[in-house]
């Protein structure tokens, strides 16, 4: 039987190299350093009138997000041995499923962009449940066709990847860990909303 301290250890644990991926981006946005690489990834474009992305998606929130992520994530994966402790409470991340969970959570993040441009919102303006659950269903999303290519098969994958009463952890977590982190971000003026 998982008591509920593992069952919440192994959902932080899997879900956590998409949280890096998620936040970096506001850090390294700051950085004088690497500002000529703060282009946006649109490139300035329209679609009917409206920005593809806008500016706060750029080159450099996307790369520093995946590599954060999937070196954070290769970092876990070296030391959960000896956090499991011989029990298997904690799910099983590689190198790849965590390059999987960073990529899918930038690309789920820019996807929420794509769709708040066309009804018309502008970057920094909120999207309740949207702007906090993006990046986790990109990140899930990934690893569940990452789980699937190296079994052969969608069948369990999810299952096999975490499970459900892990994923119903995440789901209900996340909103509140990120709104959180934004409030933090913003108290120390990385964010300009406390959203
Ligand atoms: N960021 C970035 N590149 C990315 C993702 C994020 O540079 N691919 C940085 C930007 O500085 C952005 C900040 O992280 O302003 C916070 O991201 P987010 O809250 O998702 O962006 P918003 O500015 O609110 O824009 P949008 O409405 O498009 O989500
Ligand atoms: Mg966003």
């Amino acid at each position: 039987m998982q008591t509920l301290i593992e069952l919440l250890a192994g959902a932080i644990w899997f879900i956590f190299p998409a949280y890096v991926a998620n936040s970096i981006p506001v850090d390294v946005s700051k950085l004088k350093l690497l500002e000529k690489y703060g282009k946006p990834i649109d490139g300035g474009r329209t679609l009917n009138g409206r920005r593809i992305l806008g500016d706060g998606k750029t080159w450099r929130g996307l790369f520093s997000g995946i590599i954060a992520g999937t070196l954070f994530g290769g970092l876990q994966a070296m030391v959960a041995p000896s956090l499991n402790g011989g029990s298997q409470y904690l799910p099983e991340l590689t190198l790849t499923l965590a390059f999987m969970l960073a990529t899918g959570a930038l690309l789920g993040d820019m996807t929420a962009s794509f769709i708040k441009r066309r009804i018309n919102l502008r970057p920094g303006q909120p999207a309740p449940l949207m702007d906090q659950l993006d990046f986790v269903a990109g990140a899930l999303f990934f690893a569940w066709i990452w789980t699937s290519v190296s079994q052969g098969t969608t069948a369990n994958a999810l299952e096999n990847m975490i499970g459900y009463p892990r994923l119903a952890v995440i789901i209900i977590m996340t909103p509140f860990v990120h709104l959180l982190g934004n409030f933090i971000a913003w108290a120390w003026k990385l964010k300009k909303n406390p959203w």
